[in-house]
């Protein structure tokens, strides 16, 4: 199995409607194509900017074909992979794609995820350290 993580910047600040949208397709075909993973959209006020976060796991083939798409969808830009490789076991295997839409509540007990995007951000993912970010991104979502 393989997986990738990645950040990008919304096309445009994505609405209720359109977060529903792209969710109800995506959790579809990824129960028909075996994927899992987590989502995670944040709208930056200050930026009025959206970024997601996903965490995409499943067979091989599955993934470069769904990257493929994702990767050409236009209501995203300015991809980065910031983690990829196989895995032996999936850390979402409940959810065909779980979701949080984080709000500026959220973000205040959560270190890490506020910096989303800035250099502080940059800077911890080239160095590799993620595994926080990714505990924290589960603990989002088991709470
Ligand atoms: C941020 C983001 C995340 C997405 N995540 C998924 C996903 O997990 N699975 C999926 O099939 N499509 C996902 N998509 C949608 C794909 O880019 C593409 O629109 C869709 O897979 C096309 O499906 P179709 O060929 O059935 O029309 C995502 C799109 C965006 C912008």
């Amino acid at each position: 199995m393989k997986h990738i993580t990645y950040v990008s910047q919304a096309q445009r600040p994505m609405s209720q409607d359109d977060l529903a949208g792209l969710l109800e397709h995506s959790r579809a075909r990824n129960l028909q194509d075996d994927i899992t993973g987590c989502l995670v959209y944040r709208y930056n006020d200050d930026y009025d900017r959206g970024n997601f976060l996903q965490v995409l796991e499943g067979p091989e083939a599955a993934i470069d074909d769904v990257w493929r798409r994702i990767s050409s969808d236009n209501r995203h830009h300015t991809i980065v992979i910031i983690d990829e490789g196989s895995i032996e076991e999936r850390m979402f295997s409940n959810w065909s794609m779980g979701f949080r839409n984080l709000d500026a509540e959220d973000l205040k007990h959560a270190e890490g995820f506020s910096d989303l995007g800035s250099d502080a951000f940059w800077a911890q993912i080239n160095e590799k350290n993620l595994s926080n970010g990714l505990e924290l991104l589960r603990s989002f979502y088991d709470g």
